[in-house]
C-alpha cells in the first residue's frame, strides 16, 4: 500500500528528468556561447584546477566525459545514410578517423590515425577498405570479425601505412574535423587517390568520423 505513492514519486520524476529540456534552446546553451567557454587555455584551466577542491575537480572532469561520449555517438549520424545501404556503418578506431566517401555504388573508407599513433597492422600498400554488392556488402578489414577497419596504437614511428594515411602534428581527426576547410582538404585529398587508381566521382556521402 505504501509502494504505490513511492511508484507514483519515481515515475513522475523520471518524466521530468526527461522533459526537462525547457532550457536547452536558451541563448545561454546557444553554440557560440558553449564553444566560447570551452576554448579556456590549458594555462587557464590549470589555474582554475589548482583552486578548485578534488571534488570539483572531478565533478568536472566527469561531466566532460559524460558530454564527449554524447558528441562521439551523434557524429555517426553524419554519414549514417551513405550508399550502398546495405553496408553497415563502419566502426571508428580510437586515436584517429575514417574518410568516406560513396561512387558508383560502392563505399570506400581510408583509415587515418593521430600524431603519435601507428596502425597496428601493416598498411602501407592498403589505402582504404570498401564495401559494395562485391564484398557481400561486407567490409573488407584486415581484422577479424566485426565492422573495425583498423587499429592505431600508440607509437613514436610511424612506418606501418602511407603518409597521407596520419593526420598531421597538431591537428588530430577531431581538430581537423572542428574546421570545414581542414575537413574538406582530407576529404579532396583521398578522392585524389582514389582517381589515381581509377576510381572515379562523382563521390557522394562525403564525410570524415572521428573515434
Ligand atoms: C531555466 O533557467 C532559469 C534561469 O536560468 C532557471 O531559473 C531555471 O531553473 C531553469 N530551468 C530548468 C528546468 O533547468
Ligand atoms: C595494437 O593494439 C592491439 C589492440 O590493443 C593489440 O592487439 C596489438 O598487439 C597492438 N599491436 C602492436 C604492434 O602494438
Ligand atoms: C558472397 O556470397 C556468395 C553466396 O553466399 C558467395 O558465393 C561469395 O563467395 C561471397 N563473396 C564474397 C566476396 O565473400
Ligand atoms: C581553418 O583552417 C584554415 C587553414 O589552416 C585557417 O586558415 C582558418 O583560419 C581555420 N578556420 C577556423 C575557423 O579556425
Amino acid at each position: 500500500m505504501k509502494l504505490l505513492p513511492l511508484l507514483i514519486v519515481l515515475s513522475s520524476a523520471a518524466v521530468q528528468a526527461q522533459t526537462d529540456l525547457t532550457n536547452c534552446s536558451s541563448p545561454q546553451w546557444s553554440y557560440d556561447e558553449f564553444s566560447e567557454k570551452l576554448k579556456i587555455s590549458d594555462e587557464c584551466m590549470e589555474v582554475l584546477a589548482a583552486q578548485w577542491t578534488e571534488n570539483q575537480n572531478a565533478d568536472v572532469f566527469s561531466n566532460l566525459n559524460r558530454l564527449a561520449d554524447v558528441l562521439k555517438k551523434n557524429q555517426k549520424a553524419v554519414c549514417k545514410d551513405a550508399t550502398p545501404k546495405e553496408c553497415p556503418t563502419p566502426a571508428v578506431q580510437s586515436k584517429g578517423g575514417l574518410v568516406c566517401v560513396s561512387t558508383s555504388g560502392k563505399r570506400f573508407c581510408k583509415p587515418m590515425c593521430n600524431e603519435g599513433y601507428d596502425f597496428g597492422f601493416l598498411r602501407i600498400s592498403r589505402l582504404f577498405e570498401t564495401c559494395s554488392d562485391a564484398t557481400n556488402y561486407s567490409w573488407t578489414t584486415q581484422l577479424v570479425g566485426g565492422n573495425k577497419l583498423a587499429i592505431c596504437n600508440k607509437s613514436s614511428i610511424r612506418v606501418a601505412g602511407a603518409s597521407s594515411t596520419y593526420f598531421p602534428a597538431n591537428q588530430d581527426c577531431w581538430t581537423t574535423k572542428s574546421n570545414s576547410t581542414l575537413e574538406q582538404e582530407i576529404i579532396n585529398a583521398f578522392e585524389n587517390e582514389l582517381s589515381a587508381k581509377n576510381v572515379n566521382g562523382p563521390y557522394t556521402h562525403r564525410c570524415l568520423m572521428c573515434g
